[in-house]
């Protein structure tokens, strides 16, 4: 029934001139629960909430999301400097890593379709993750790797694909090579092991004393005990190095490399002048999604070559508590969000 005419038979007077069965007749805007970021600081600024559902632009999908990783440069978004550097407004939903499964695509979209399982890297000045359903363009989605969980899943793209870009975008990295990769039991390090195996170089990696196992476990072939011995002393005239921990340990780093070889920092800017003391090369990393890159990735890990380490999980809604742990800096592998149930 027309609404003004219910209204006006439960009353006896018109009470309304304007046609309210249009605005009442319209379906609610479909919403969903998010970590919503409204001021900068500390973890507590992440508030679980109601916010409305993203719709895909014509280039993106809309993923249902069930899991989302979480990464130390999620930790950085919440600062007003790091939030600008990114080109990130408030409010807004952090997270730049799902796995899920395509809800709707946009009119451009003909890589994907509704049912797709996916995973992505969601640019940094966009992000979304950290919900029930984030947007993703097709360079920044590829298809989930079919043998693992959508909570393994969400815990590769950010880091494989920096790990990737690092050693074989930036320093060509070969078979026979040998690589130190510095923080090899974190996200990065533990994927940069396992692709540099995959390749057919030497691994020498580094961590602290309760994660050196973990580093043998992930196919390296020299353990380094960071608080106990000095790499220097164990890697020496290697071809290339993967730094994610900076100040002293990348300082120290270019004294290791032979002439030629390559060091790639992903924490700090990349020091010419040490560069041309030791006769190497080198470059600083900024990650940018790449859908073929993490297609690559995907196939690795379904080959077995790669596996993909989550040391804890949280609900979407303890986002903070995972936040806070993944800002220690002494993460093992990854954390991740669940997000929803993993499908069948
Ligand atoms: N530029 C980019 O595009 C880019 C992309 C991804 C990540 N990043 C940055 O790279 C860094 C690592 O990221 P992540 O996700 O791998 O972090 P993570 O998961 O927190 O891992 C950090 C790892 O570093 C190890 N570590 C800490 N101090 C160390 C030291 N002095 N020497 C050797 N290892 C040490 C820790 O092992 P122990 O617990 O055993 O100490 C831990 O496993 C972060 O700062 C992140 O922001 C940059």
């Amino acid at each position: 029934m027309h609404v003004s005419r219910q209204l006006t038979f439960l009353t006896g007077i018109v009470i309304a001139a304007i046609p309210l069965s249009v605005s009442l007749a319209q379906p609610a805007k479909p919403t969903m629960k998010a970590i919503v970021v409204r001021e900068y600081g500390g973890p507590e600024v992440l508030k679980y909430e109601d916010t409305p559902r993203p719709e895909p632009k014509e280039d993106q999908v809309l993923v249902r999301v069930i899991a989302a990783g979480v990464n130390p440069v999620d930790d950085a978004s919440r600062s007003e400097k790091y939030a600008k550097f990114f080109g990130i407004t408030l409010p807004f939903i952090p997270g730049y890593d799902i796995a899920g499964v395509v809800e709707k695509t946009g009119a451009k979209i003909t890589k994907f379709k509704a049912g797709d399982r996916v995973y992505a890297y969601l640019d940094l000045k966009d992000g979304g993750g950290y919900a029930e359903y984030a947007v993703a363009t097709e360079v920044e989605a590829a298809a989930k790797p079919k043998s693992i969980s959508f909570t393994e899943a969400a815990g590769v793209p950010v880091v494989a694909l920096t790990a990737w870009q690092a050693l074989i975008d930036k320093a060509k990295l070969s078979a026979g090579q040998t690589v130190l990769i510095h923080g090899g039991s974190g996200g990065v390090g533990s994927f940069a092991i396992q692709i540099a195996k995959a390749r057919g170089a030497k691994v020498i990696a580094t961590a602290s004393t309760r994660n050196q196992d973990m580093l043998k476990q992930l196919g390296a072939d020299v353990a380094v005990d960071y608080t106990q011995q000095k790499f220097e002393d164990v890697a020496k005239e290697v071809d290339v190095v993967l730094d994610s921990v900076g100040k002293d340990t990348l300082a120290r780093s270019y004294g290791v490399v032979k002439k030629g070889g390559f060091i790639v920092t992903l924490v700090a800017r990349i020091d010419q002048a040490e560069l041309d003391k030791h006769g190497i090369r080198g470059a600083s990393l900024g990650v940018e999604p790449t859908s073929n890159e993490l297609a690559e990735i995907g196939k690795l890990i379904d080959e077995k070559k790669i596996r993909v380490v989550v040391s804890q999980t949280f609900p979407l809604s303890e986002a903070v508590k995972a936040q806070e742990q993944v800002a220690t800096g002494h993460t093992r592998g990854k954390i991740v969000l669940k997000v929803a149930e993993e499908p069948k």
